[in-house]
């Protein structure tokens, strides 16, 4: 038995240990071999949760800097490191960069109030964003390339200004990324691909390709979500289109801005399941409605009166009807809150409604409501489902934004019949 539990134990895969010459190695699954080893202008390792996506961004990195240094470039290199938010970038990506450069003859300084990390020996330096603040994708020229975590979150429009600066030097871009929605990521990168753009690779893996994800853990999701919904977050899979509820949703994400409007916000309240609460300005331009979603607040097991903390006065905020004792509490405490309508399938036709004319968007810094969209559906045909509304789960950023679309809907109170008399010619 003890034997047993030794050659486990000398089984387990040792991620960046030590070897003899003080060396960091790192022995990668063979998807990250192949997207690490990808010397096209632009890769992508598209995964599952946990599958060991964000640490191989420090070794694309590394790997890029020791090119350049070989082709003789020894000063004043230039790269960037890029995550949808400013929480993913300062709680995921810039510790895995910080920790792997660490006691290398990579490691550097980190400035964080600058946003940068320097390479020793005056090499150069790595620029920390968040693509939630647009300013910072403009300007200027990489040449060690850049590094995009969880792209998938990100906007059409920061990929393209990516695109566009790394251009000059033909500087390459490394995706790490799980699948959220059917977008540019799928319809301008992967189906480029497959269809053969020599510019473009792609690999798809699962969390347990990653030797270090619990089985069990995998296991337990696949019981316990929709098949798409599995495929998606732990597969590494686009979901097709079919049976979404928004299907066009990804064309409504957009950077960051400040419009000048009503302020909305949803909330669905949860404690197990996550609460959430959506920002929306309600703002009118070129005669249009337009609902701008800009934050949201999206979390577990955490008591009112520390969300109250969070949300805002100044809001309408329109709230799930079957809690009337958190909307009672809300009110005590001087928020503008009501009971919202909560219609399922009218909801989510006001919703599609503002999506198809334009007139919704979201901002890309609401990573858990574009997330929800991504998985959002309907039952199969062939499922015994009692209702026709979609499938419950993940919907609470998605409650949270039919509550707002459809109490926001004025409703045109006509209580007599109209009549209507053209009178004759005399
Ligand atoms: N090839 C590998 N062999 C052993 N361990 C690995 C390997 N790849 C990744 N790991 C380990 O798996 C863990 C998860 O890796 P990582 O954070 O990169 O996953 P991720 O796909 O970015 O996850 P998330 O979906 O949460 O962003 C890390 O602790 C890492 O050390
Ligand atoms: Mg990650």
């Amino acid at each position: 038995m003890q034997k047993k539990q030794k050659k486990k134990k000398k089984d387990k895969p040792k991620w960046g240990s030590i070897d003899k010459y003080g060396d960091k190695v790192y022995n990668l699954h063979p998807g990250q071999s192949r997207v690490i080893t990808s010397k096209v202008r632009f890769t992508a390792a598209i995964a599952g949760t946990g599958g060991g996506k964000t640490v191989i961004g420090p070794l694309w990195l590394a790997n890029r800097i020791r090119t350049l240094l070989e082709e003789g470039v020894t000063e004043g290199m230039i790269g960037m490191v890029i995550a949808p938010t400013y929480k993913i970038l300062s709680r995921a990506t810039v510790p895995t960069l910080i920790e792997t450069f660490k006691g290398t003859e990579l490691e550097g300084r980190f400035l964080e109030s600058k946003g940068q990390y320097i390479l020793p020996n005056n090499m150069g330096k790595l620029y920390l964003l968040s693509a939630d603040n647009p300013d910072g994708l403009e300007g200027g020229q990489l040449d060690i390339g850049a590094w995009l975590d969880e792209a998938g979150q990100m906007s059409e429009r920061s990929w393209l200004a990516l695109c566009r600066r790394t251009g000059v030097n033909e500087a390459p871009i490394f995706i790490t990324t799980t699948p959220y929605l059917v977008n540019w990521l799928k319809l301008e990168f992967l189906d480029r691909y497959l269809e053969g753009d020599e510019d473009y690779f792609a690999e798809i893996w699962s969390s347990i390709a990653n030797p270090a994800y619990p089985k069990k853990e995998y296991e337990r999701a696949r019981r316990t979500l929709t098949k798409a919904t599995f495929e998606m977050m732990y597969g590494g899979m686009f979901g097709s289109l079919e049976g979404m509820v928004y299907p066009d949703f990804a064309s409504c994400i957009c950077e960051p801005h400040s419009p000048i409007g009503m302020q909305v916000g949803g909330i669905d309240f949860g404690w197990r399941a996550p609460f959430c609460a959506l920002h929306g300005i309600l703002y009118v331009e070129d005669g249009r409605d337009i609902l701008y979603i800009d934050k949201e607040r999206y979390q577990t097991k955490t008591p009112l009166k520390v969300h109250r903390k969070f949300l805002s006065k100044d809001f309408v905020w329109f709230a799930d009807p079957a809690e009337p004792d958190s909307i009672q509490d809300l009110r005590s405490f001087g928020f503008r809150i009501r009971p919202a309508r909560n219609e399922v399938l009218t909801g989510v036709e006001a919703v599609n409604a503002r999506i198809l004319t334009n007139r919704l968007q979201i901002s890309q810094s609401c990573v858990n409501l574009i997330k929800e969209a991504g998985v959002y559906k309907y039952p199969d045909k062939e499922s015994d489902a009692e209702t026709e509304n979609p499938i419950k789960g993940m919907d609470h950023a998605m409650d949270a934004l039919r509550y707002i679309c459809l109490s926001i809907v004025r409703k045109n109170k006509v209580n007599k019949r109209a009549r209507v008399i053209i009178r004759n010619k005399e």
